[in-house]
Order: C-alpha cells, then structure tokens, then sequence
C-alpha cells in the first residue's frame, strides 16, 4: 500500500505512522524524521534545513523532494510506503505524482488525522523526544517514559525539540494552514482522502486508521 499522512503539528502522526507501518509492513518515511537525522549527523543537508525548521517554516522544495525521491527508492520501499510529512504542499504533491507516474505507481489512500488546535497545543507541549531517533516520542503525561528522561526503546536521552516552543508552535500551525490544507482538497478531487478523529487513545485512533483504510481499499 501506498498512503500519505497528513494532519497538523502534534496531531500523531508520526505515533499512528509507527503502528500503522508495522501492521501494514511498509516502511515509515518521515520527512522531518529524515532532516532531523542529518542535523544531528551535521550533513550538509541538514545544514540547509537546520534554520527553516528552528523557525517553523518548510524547508526549501529543492531539498525536500530530492531528499523524499531518494528515500522511496530505496529497496524496502519497493512494495509501498507510509508518507509523513510530505508531500507538504501544492508543489510537493505534484512532485509526487510525477515520481509515482514516471515509477508507474500510484496512491491508495491519503489519512488525514482531524485534532482540534487545543488539544494540538497539549500534545506538543507536553512532548519529549529522543536524541537517538526522533521518530521515538513521548508524553509527560499521554505517554510517559518508563523512566523519567530516558527512551524506552533505545535508553537515548529525551528533550524538547526546538521547534516545540509555543511561539513556533504558532508559526507552523500558521504554515500548516495556509500551505499544507490545500494538498487535502487536491488529493480529494482524486477521490484518495479518508478524515477520521485523531481525539482519544493511541490505540482507538490506529483501529480507526486500519479500519478507514480497510474501507478504502
Ligand atoms: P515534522 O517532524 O513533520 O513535524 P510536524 O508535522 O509539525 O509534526 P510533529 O512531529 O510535530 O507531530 P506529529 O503529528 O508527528 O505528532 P506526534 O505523533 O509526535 O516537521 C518538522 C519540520 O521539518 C517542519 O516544521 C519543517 O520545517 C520541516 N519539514 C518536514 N517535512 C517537510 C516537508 N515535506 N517540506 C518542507 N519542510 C518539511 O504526537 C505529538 C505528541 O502527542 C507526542 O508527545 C505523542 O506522544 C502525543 N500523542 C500522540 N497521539 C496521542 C493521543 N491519541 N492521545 C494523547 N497523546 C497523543
Ligand atoms: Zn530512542
């Protein structure tokens, strides 16, 4: 299967993206994962996206599709993949139609994950991730460590991230908003959007996910 995820900051996608992969055996391909990694590894590319996400804005499409190109033609991704964070934009789901075009692909389904912005605030701020791997996130009160300050999976330390303070918060709700709600009506026009309720349990919201997509298929 092939499915794009897409919601506000802090709405669970990459916590449903996990689940969702492994019970659908296809890789997870963050694209904020993905910068995140070569930041940490001081890559030139992480270099590039470094300040555009300090300050809660997209880093530049020139980098981003090239980088998600890349990652989907890696031999895992060969028979489906579970997109989030990207496509991100009107340009970047064209760009994705071209590669799946030119790749003879096409998508099945787009998750979009509906959270009212109160509860996107108290997610995001109540967050802690690992410096290992971004993709193993916490809640301090939603998904508490079984260790204050130490990841579960690889015994990594927990932070904030950066771009988790209020006022950035703000900003990519804003950037969210004006960029990346459009791609939703886009992507309807092809008949590909599935919304369900991102609100209670962790585990409701994956068995509504599965479901949809069940449905969809
Ligand atoms: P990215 O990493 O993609 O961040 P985001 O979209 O803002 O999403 P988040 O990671 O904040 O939230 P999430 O929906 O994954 O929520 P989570 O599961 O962690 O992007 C970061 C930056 O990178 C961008 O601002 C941009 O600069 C750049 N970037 C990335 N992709 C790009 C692109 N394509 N183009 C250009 N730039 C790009 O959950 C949040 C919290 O809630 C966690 O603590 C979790 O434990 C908790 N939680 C989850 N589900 C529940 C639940 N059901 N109940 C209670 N708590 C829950
Ligand atoms: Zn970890």
């Amino acid at each position: 299967m092939r499915i794009v995820l897409v919601g506000p900051p802090g709405a669970g996608k990459g916590t449903q993206a996990a689940y969702l992969a492994e019970k659908l055996s296809i890789p997870h391909i963050s694209t904020g994962d993905l910068f995140r990694a070569n930041i940490s590894q001081g890559t030139p590319l992480g270099k590039q996206a470094q300040e555009y996400m300090r300050a809660g804005q997209l880093v530049p499409d020139e980098v981003t599709i090239g980088m998600a190109e890349d990652r989907m033609g890696h031999a895992d991704a060969a028979s489906g993949f579970l997109l989030d964070g990207f496509p991100r934009n009107l340009a970047q789901a064209e760009a994705l139609d071209g590669y799946l075009r030119d790749n003879e692909l096409t998508l099945d389904a787009v998750l979009d994950l509906e959270v009212p912005e109160a509860e996107v605030v108290k997610r995001i701020a109540g967050r802690r991730t690992c410096r290992n791997d971004s993709a193993h996130t916490f809640h301090v009160e939603y998904k508490k460590p079984k260790v204050e300050g130490v990841c579960d999976v690889c015994g990594g330390e927990l932070y904030q991230r950066e771009d988790d303070s209020e006022e950035t918060v703000r900003d990519r709700l804003e950037v969210y908003h004006s960029q990346t709600e459009p791609i939703i009506d886009y992507y309807k026009a092809q008949g590909l959007v599935v919304t369900i309720s991102a609100l209670g349990k962790v585990s409701e919201v994956t068995q509504r996910a599965m479901d949809a997509l069940a449905a969809k298929a």
